[in-house]
């Protein structure tokens, strides 16, 4: 398989390092955000160029624009791009959660993923082809009890896609995806000492990376799980 351009949202941990890793693993050039300066140097040492790791809030959409800007200039639109930096709120019923960090949840988790849609997805229509995989969730499907605002976000997402999927050129495919239940700091956040009992984000990769691989315009707009 020829290389492919990857671009990730959220790459400084979780799921989205584990993927960064296995992408570049086998032949792919990934380019990366996440908030954490220490985390974006570290994976600028340890992979260094063609690859490409960058400080951007995807909540911000000046600065997702600029991100956008510099990348698409250097390297053109990506093949894969995988919108999975997303917040949790802290488990609590919702009439407890506050206002800030329920506006915080609803910034990152659908905000963030329309500004890099905003201004990555016009490069790629124009290019005529590329998919986009929304990190959807479970609970993108289904509720639980505490984690309100992280499941209206993520039924938000479904239906964002979905739309998205239906204003798409022939070629494109954008696609909401439950990647399953993984040990990650957010696994940590909402199912506590629970959470050790999955798979780790890098087994998670292993599986999860050729099967992302393999999306493309036939599985425009349909609900994924990652099995
Ligand atoms: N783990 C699971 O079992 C599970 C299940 C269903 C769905 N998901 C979804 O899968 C995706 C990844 O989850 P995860 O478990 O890997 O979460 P995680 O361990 O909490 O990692 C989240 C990542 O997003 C980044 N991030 C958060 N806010 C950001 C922002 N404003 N701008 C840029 N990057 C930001 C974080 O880095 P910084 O802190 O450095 O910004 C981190 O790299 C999410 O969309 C999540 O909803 C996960």
């Amino acid at each position: 398989m020829s290389a492919k351009t990857i671009l990730i949202t959220g790459v400084s941990r979780g799921l989205g390092r584990a993927m960064a890793e296995e992408f570049i693993r086998d032949g792919h050039i990934v380019f990366g955000c996440g908030r954490s300066s220490s985390a974006i140097e570290e994976l600028r040492k340890v992979f260094g160029k063609p690859h490409g790791f960058d400080v951007v809030d995807v909540a911000s959409d000046g600065s997702v624009k600029a991100w956008a800007a510099r990348l698409l200039k250097s390297h053109g639109p990506p093949d894969l791009l995988l919108n999975n930096a997303a917040l949790i709120n802290k488990n609590a019923p919702l009439w407890k959660v506050p206002a800030d960090e329920f506006d915080r949840v609803m910034d990152v988790n659908i905000k963030g993923v329309a500004n890099v849609i905003r201004h990555f997805t016009p490069a790629m229509i124009e290019k005529g082809r590329g998919v986009i995989v929304n990190f959807s969730s479970g609970w993108g499907r289904s509720t639980d009890a505490e984690v309100a605002p992280y499941c209206a976000t993520k039924w938000a997402i479904e239906g964002l896609t979905q739309a998205l999927a239906q204003e798409f050129p022939g070629g494109m495919a954008a696609i909401p995806l439950n990647p399953g239940v993984i040990n990650t700091d957010m696994l940590q956040s909402c199912f506590g000492g629970s959470a050790s009992s999955y798979p780790t984000a890098d087994q998670w990769a292993k599986r999860a990376v050729p099967f992302l691989l393999g999306l493309g315009p036939k599985h425009n707009g349909q609900p994924m799980t990652v099995s």
